[in-house]
C-alpha cells in the first residue's frame, strides 16, 4: 500500500509498544514486571468519577464547542492565573483530547516545510515526531546528565536561527525527571528575548514536584515571554486521568484559533462528559494530589537507591514526574550469554526475553545509554524488578 511519504520519517510510539508487549506477555500468564507505564498507577479520584457520571445521567452527552465548554475554559484560566501566575483569557484556552493532541494541533498550526523547533534531549518521544509529521525540523540540543540535564543558554543562543519558530520547554522532564532552576530557566528566557519564536512549556508533570515548589515554567523565570508563550497541560499525571483524554493549550488568541480550526477539522470537541469531569477536577479539593505525590516520593528514593546498589549502573535523583534514568552504558562491551551489550535497545529487549522486567530503552528519548524506567507502579514491584535487573548484570560476563 502506498502511503503519505510524511510518514516515512515517523515512528511508532516506543514505549506503547513496549507497554503492549509487557501487557501481552502477562495476559499469557508471564510474571511481568513492567516499569514501562508513563502514567499514574493510582485510580481517578472519586469526586472526579462522580461528576463524569453525574453528566452521563443528566444527558450531557451531545457534542460541544470545539475549544472546549465556556467554564472549563474559564477554569483552565482561572487555574493558570492562581497557580501559574499566567494570565490567559477563556478565549485564549483550547480544550483538547489530551495534552498530545494539544502538541500535535499546535505544530500543524505553526510550522511550514523546513521550520526548525529546537528541543532539548533527553526529549519525550513525541515531540520529534510530531514536529516532522508537521514537515518541521527538530533541532535537538543535548543536556549532560553531569549538568542534571539542564539546558545551556549559550548552547541555546547558538541554535537558533531565522527558522527557529519554537522552543520546548518540559521541566520536569519526561524521560529524565529533572527540574530545571529558576536562575536557569531564567538564563534560558534571556537567550530568546531578541529572538522573535514561540516558547512551548509543557507543563505536564508540574504537580510530581519531589522538590520545595513553587512550581515554575520559563514564563515565570522571564516574565517578558508571557506574549508568545503557549502551556501545554492536562489532566492525566496530575489527575491520574489518562485514560479520559483531556488536555489543553493555552496561547497567543491566533495561535489557539489556527489550532481549534485544526480540530475542528478533525477530532471536534473533547468528550463532553469528560470536560465536566475535568472542570470538578480544577474545582475540586487541591490535597486528592498530596497522598499519591509522597508515595510517588517515596517510591523514587527506594528505586534510586537499589539501582545505584548494582555494580555498573549510576542514577541521580530526579527531583520530578515519575521516571528514573539509569545510565546503563557502564555495561556496554560486557556480554550477556556470549553476545556484548551494545545499545540501550538490544538491554531493554534482553531484559523483558530473558527476565520479564519491561524498562524502556533511552534512545528514542535521545537517550542512548540510558534506561528510563517508571516507578508509577508499587514498592513492591519496584523491588522485585530491581531484583531482576541486578541478577541480569551479575550474569553478564
Ligand atoms: C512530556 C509529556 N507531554 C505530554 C504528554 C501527553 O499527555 P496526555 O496526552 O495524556 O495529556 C505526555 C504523556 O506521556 C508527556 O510525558
Amino acid at each position: 500500500m502506498r502511503l503519505a511519504s510524511r510518514l516515512t520519517a515517523i515512528k511508532p510510539s516506543p514505549t506503547l509498544a513496549l507497554n503492549a508487549r509487557a501487557r501481552a506477555l502477562a495476559q499469557a500468564g508471564e510474571d511481568v514486571v513492567s516499569f514501562a507505564a508513563g502514567e499514574p498507577d493510582f485510580d481517578t479520584p472519586q469526586f472526579i468519577k462522580d461528576a463524569a457520571v453525574e453528566a452521563l445521567r443528566t444527558g450531557f452527552t451531545k457534542y460541544t464547542a470545539t475549544a472546549g465548554i465556556p467554564e472549563l475554559r474559564a477554569a483552565i484560566s482561572e487555574k493558570l492565573r492562581r497557580e501559574n501566575r499566567l494570565g490567559f483569557t477563556p478565549e485564549q484556552v483550547l480544550v483538547t483530547c489530551g495534552a498530545k493532541h494539544a502538541l500535535y494541533d499546535l505544530f500543524q498550526a505553526l510550522l511550514n516545510e523546513g521550520d526548525e523547533v529546537i528541543l532539548f534531549s533527553p526529549y519525550w518521544v513525541s515531540y520529534p515526531e510530531m514536529v516532522q509529521l508537521a514537515c518541521g525540523r527538530p533541532v535537538v540540543l543535548e543536556t549532560r546528565e553531569e549538568d542534571g540535564f539542564a539546558p545551556d543558554p549559550d548552547a541555546l543562543r547558538r541554535a537558533l536561527t531565522p527558522r527557529t519558530r519554537a522552543v520546548v520547554f518540559n521541566s520536569p522532564s519526561n524521560p529524565s525527571g529533572a527540574v530545571i532552576s529558576r536562575d536557569r530557566l531564567a538564563d534560558l528566557g534571556h537567550a530568546l528575548h531578541h529572538h522573535d519564536c514561540l516558547v512551548v512549556t509543557d507543563d505536564i508533570y508540574e504537580k510530581l514536584l519531589y522538590v520545595e515548589g513553587p512550581f515554575i515554567n520559563v514564563t515565570n523565570a522571564a516574565p517578558f515571554l508571557a506574549e508568545r508563550t503557549v502551556v501545554i497541560n492536562g489532566m492525566s499525571k496530575a489527575f491520574a486521568m489518562t485514560g479520559w483524554r483531556l488536555g489543553y493549550a493555552a496561547g497567543p488568541r491566533a495561535l489557539i484559533a489556527a489550532m481549534q480550526t485544526i480540530q475542528d477539522q478533525s477530532t471536534s470537541n473533547a468528550p463532553s462528559m469528560v470536560q465536566k469531569a475535568a472542570l470538578a477536577a480544577l474545582q475540586g479539593p487541591a490535597d486528592v494530589l498530596a497522598p499519591m505525590v509522597s508515595e510517588y516520593r517515596a517510591r523514587r528514593d527506594l528505586f534510586v537507591e537499589g539501582l545505584n546498589r548494582i555494580p555498573g549502573l549510576r542514577c541521580r535523583l530526579p527531583e520530578g514526574a515519575f521516571y528514573v534514568l539509569p545510565r546503563i552504558s557502564g555495561l556496554f562491551g560486557r556480554a550477556f550469554r556470549g553476545t556484548p551489550l551494545t545499545s540501550s535497545v538490544q538491554v531493554s529487549e534482553l531484559l523483558l526475553d530473558h527476565y520479564r522486567l519491561a524498562a524502556v530503552p533511552g534512545l528514542p528519548f535521545g537517550a542512548e545509554g540510558f534506561l528510563r524506567l517508571s516507578f508509577a507502579t508499587s514498592r513492591a514491584n519496584i523491588e522485585k524488578g530491581l531484583k531482576r535487573l541486578g541478577e541480569f548484570v551479575a550474569e553478564l560476563e
